[in-house]
């Protein structure tokens, strides 16, 4: 278990609020990650979940989204005490039945909806999906949550998660 103080100190845009909201909906959950960064949301998800599994291109700059940068070695240091934590093996993703996708990735309408169409296929018939920047700041991702799905998601105070079930997928 790392403490919610030691999380915070890894390099990220979660905040604690969003952090403790993201562990009370994964605890006991098998859960896909897209975006990883260096791990914050990761560890905060692997305290409590069954199993997280990591998928990241770890190439991102300072500002999580342009690919110029390199954060593999931050995140492998940051993770080295989950055994539930787990990267997928390089070109054979071949995993289903996670209870929860959460897509913290390319915060554009069309990189939000092609993560959302290529893991559904992951997730449980009764599985959530958990979206961070669910806000006006990112309005490629208000866009794409809005249009891929029948109703809105539940969102949150103090902070930009928003989450709803593969059902409501259209
Ligand atoms: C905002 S950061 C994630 C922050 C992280 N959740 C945290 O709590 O610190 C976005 C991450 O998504 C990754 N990324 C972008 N597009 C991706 C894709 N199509 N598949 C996997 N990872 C992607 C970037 O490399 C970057 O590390």
């Amino acid at each position: 278990m790392m403490p919610l103080s030691e999380i915070l100190k890894i390099d990220g845009w979660m905040n604690e609020a969003e952090l403790k909201k993201l562990a009370e909906l994964c605890k006991g959950k098998r859960v896909l990650e897209i975006g990883s960064y260096k791990g914050r949301s990761s560890c905060a998800i692997a305290n409590v979940a069954t199993e997280i599994c990591c998928l990241d291109t770890f190439k991102a700059g300072a500002d999580g989204q342009t690919q110029d940068g390199d954060t593999l070695e931050d995140f492998k240091r940051n993770t080295k005490s989950f055994a539930n934590l787990y990267l997928p093996e390089d070109g054979m993703f071949e995993e289903k039945d996670f209870d929860v996708v959460f897509i913290d990735g390319m915060h554009t309408a069309d990189g939000v909806a092609m993560d959302v169409r290529a893991h559904e296929n992951r997730l449980k018939a009764d599985g959530l999906f958990i979206f961070h920047d669910y806000e006006e700041g990112w309005p490629g991702v208000v866009y794409a949550v809005d249009l891929l799905f029948t109703e809105k998601p539940k969102t949150m105070k103090g902070g930009s998660l928003a989450w709803i079930g593969k059902d409501k997928l259209k």
